[in-house]
């Protein structure tokens, strides 16, 4: 099967908020509001009558129970003309890649012509469940129509019934947290404590730079936070550009206390944040007089056994999106690899470099091939950045396009893993 990449897809712009620690600048907003600030500023930015927008998908993994299509939630809350549809992706840290993608797709159909998608996440703001027992009793005293009936309804109501139930980062299939899982994977993969804090220290160092530099100005925007307007974020709160490996080497393993090397230094934080893309077809784009940031070539997913190594997914698309591409990893000049733990990145790398695991796993008989540690995560990423699962995938692409267009270099690539064992890449180009 041959797959065509024309019409091409263009990412015209690209915008996230400053990422904050969960519980810090954000903490009492809902991914709801920071999906808003995100794309009525997207809009703003980018000079595009919102009359063209034929649809907005937008990521997000913890939904709200109030507003679960958070997508159509943004258009009417930002003003944005009410007769375009939208909708809500959820797969796991692959869903704003999902919304671009699923995006994409329609333009290079020819169905729409302008969308804008991407992902918001607040990690401040999770559902809290009640049991089932007592959501059970809370159901049937709304249907009793005496007050003794209501209060019957909790008769068999026990103090631990009332026990607050927070949505876990866990895996229902293997019950293990993501953590766990990626402890599982320095274990069998030989990736040591100290070869994941000096990628970490890296992540920090570089995302400090970049910031300092001011590199990140055109693709973050600063918030004024509401309801008060009192604090302005414009930077992420979560890069430690002064860190260093004794820093990071005194902190204490998280997921297995005794014998892990995974720590709070070396994963990627708990965060809230948005980020969006604007895409058009080349056509359109042109026709509007506007000049893209990039161009999306490919894209493939791909999932892995969550039994085995998880946070693997990414390995198996790879190859998938690079011959869609037409283009060789070595090709490629800038990458992206999302950084859920330093662990995963470096089991990723590991995986695409090796003969065996090609032979193995992906029925091939060469490794992918050698990711040059010089094109990947050039101004930090997730570890440092901070990591809202649902915008994540936007802002890669977004940091993608702007670092081609700064070096004018030709091509780039995202990956990202996810739960489930998911995993995506895509492979961008300037022009
Ligand atoms: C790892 C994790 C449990 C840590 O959470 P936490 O304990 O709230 O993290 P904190 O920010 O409070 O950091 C803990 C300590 O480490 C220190 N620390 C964190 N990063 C550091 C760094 N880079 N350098 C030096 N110290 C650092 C903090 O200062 C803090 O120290 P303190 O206890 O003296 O105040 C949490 O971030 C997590 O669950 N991450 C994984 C998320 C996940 O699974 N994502 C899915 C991936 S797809």
């Amino acid at each position: 099967m041959t797959w065509q990449y024309t019409p091409r897809v263009a990412v015209v712009a690209g915008l996230r908020t400053p990422f904050a620690k969960s519980g810090t600048h954000y903490g009492h907003l809902s991914a709801l509001d920071l999906g808003k600030l995100v794309v009525s500023e997207l809009m703003q930015r980018s000079g595009v009558d919102p009359n063209e927008v034929q649809e907005l998908v937008f990521g997000n993994v913890i939904p709200s129970v109030k507003a679960p299509n958070i997508a159509r939630e943004i258009v009417l809350g930002t003003g944005l003309p009410r007769k375009i549809p939208a909708y809500s992706v959820s797969k796991a840290c692959t869903s704003a890649n999902q919304a671009i993608t699923a995006a994409s797709d329609m333009i290079s159909r020819g169905y729409a012509d302008t969308v804008i998608a991407g992902g918001a996440e607040s990690l401040s703001d999770v559902p809290i469940l009640f049991s089932k027992k007592f959501a059970d009793a809370l159901v049937s005293a709304s249907k009793q129509k005496s007050l003794a009936g209501r209060l019957g309804a909790f008769a068999k109501i026990r103090p631990k019934d009332l026990a607050p139930d927070a949505p876990a980062i866990a895996e229902s299939s293997t019950g293990l947290t993501m953590g766990e899982s990626a402890e599982k994977m320095a274990k069998a993969n030989g990736i040591t404590r100290e070869a994941q804090d000096r990628f970490a220290l890296q992540s920090h160092t570089r995302a400090a730079e970049a910031t300092a530099s001011g590199r990140f100005k055109s693709e973050v925007m600063p918030v004024i936070v509401p309801p008060s307007f009192d604090n302005i974020v414009e930077t992420d709160n979560l890069i430690r550009g002064d860190t260093t490996l004794e820093a990071l080497a005194k902190l204490k393993p998280v997921f297995d206390r005794k014998y892990g090397t995974i720590t709070a230094g070396n994963a990627s934080p708990l965060t809230d944040g948005a980020a969006a893309v604007l895409l058009m077809s080349e056509e359109k784009a042109k026709a509007l007089g506007l000049k893209p940031l990039g161009f999306i070539r490919s894209y493939a997913y791909a999932a892995t056994d969550p039994f085995d190594q998880l946070l693997q997914g990414p390995v198996f698309a790879l190859p998938i999106a690079l011959e869609r591409a037409k283009v060789k990893l070595e090709e490629i000049n800038v990458i992206e690899m999302h950084e859920a733990f330093a662990a995963q990145v470096l089991s990723n790398i590991q995986w695409i470099g090796s003969k065996k695991i090609a032979q193995e796993k992906l029925g091939r008989s060469q490794a992918i091939g050698e990711i040059d540690p010089e094109k990947i995560n050039r101004t930090g990423g997730s570890i440092a950045l901070g990591h809202p699962f649902g915008a994540t995938g936007a802002r890669i692409v977004t940091t993608v396009c702007n670092e081609l267009q700064r070096t004018g270099e030709q091509y780039g690539l995202v990956t990202v893993c996810a739960a489930g064992g998911i995993g995506v890449a895509m492979v961008l180009e300037r022009e």
